[in-house]
């Protein structure tokens, strides 16, 4: 059904891949263009956010990259007020930037620490600034964070979990605080996809099996699945739905 998002004005930050694979802001972004979205792809690798740009081209959508560092306020600034001036308005933000830590609280250095915070927190809170005037501005629109479940299953990556948790928080105090504004703001929390985010670093396929035994649905899920999710939360037929978290895990959270 494409043009469920026809005339918006969106920016999706991390919008290019870790490769020339599929990750999650790539294809939100390719699917936010295929349903009818303008789209601003801010990514820190101007060559990540071209080549994303270019699989929108060949579709026929319309994108532009744009290189920036969302833990720079200056950068979050500049980024919305490129979308407004090059497109006359900004109805979506995606907050797609996140990395993960890896590590037990007694081996996490302070300096880990404050990056985890930093990329997965701060930068939703230095963009959604920005970007919450000029959505308010346009009459209302959403904030979509992306999360992880592991917020709630976070063995191994304490770091990471805590930032998810506060992107969580983060969520639903904005959507109280904006409600009347407009704005809508919701979190998708992602379980094991197979993303360039894991398979960069090599994942054993035995490790890759037990993720995807690790779901109800015994489904590998991929970047699409949460694309899929995103389309949905930033169309208006979610037009009722603020403040959630909706985990897209093919059931690992039940299993
Ligand atoms: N892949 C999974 O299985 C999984 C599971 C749960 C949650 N997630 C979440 O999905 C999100 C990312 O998914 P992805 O597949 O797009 O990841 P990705 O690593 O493929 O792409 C992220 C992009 O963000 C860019 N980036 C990193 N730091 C940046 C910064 N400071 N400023 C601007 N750009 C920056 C990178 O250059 C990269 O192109 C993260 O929030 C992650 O926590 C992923």
């Amino acid at each position: 059904m494409p043009g469920r998002l026809k005339g918006k004005i969106a920016v999706v930050t991390g919008a290019g891949s870790q490769n020339e694979g599929i990750g999650n802001g790539r294809a939100i972004a390719l699917s936010f263009a295929r349903e009818g979205a303008r789209v601003l792809l801010v990514d820190r690798r101007p060559e990540a956010a071209r080549l994303t740009s270019d699989m929108i081209d060949a579709e026929g959508g319309t994108a532009e990259p744009f290189a920036a560092d969302v833990t720079r306020e200056d950068d979050c600034r500049a980024m919305v007020e490129v979308a407004v001036s090059r497109w006359g308005r900004l109805d979506i933000l995606v907050n797609n930037v996140g990395i993960g830590i890896a590590r037990r609280i007694p081996e996490i250095t302070l300096e880990e620490w404050e990056l985890q915070m930093r990329v997965n927190v701060t930068s939703m809170v230095l963009a959604s600034k920005y970007a919450i005037p000029a959505i308010a501005a346009a009459g209302g629109g959403v904030i979509l964070n992306i999360s992880s479940i592991a917020s709630l299953r976070g063995r191994g990556l304490a770091p990471y979990a805590a930032s998810k948790g506060a992107v969580e928080a983060l969520t639903r105090a904005m959507a109280a605080d904006h409600g009347r504004e407009g704005i809508r703001v919701n979190a998708i929390a992602p379980g094991p996809a197979y993303t360039p985010m894991v398979s960069a670093r090599g994942m054993p396929d035995s490790v890759r099996e037990a993720r995807r035994k690790s779901t109800a649905l015994g489904i590998e899920g991929t970047a699409w699945d949460i694309a899929g999710a995103a389309v949905y939360l930033c169309s208006d037929e979610a037009r009722w739905v603020t403040g959630v978290v909706l985990p897209v895990d093919g059931g690992v959270l039940v299993n």
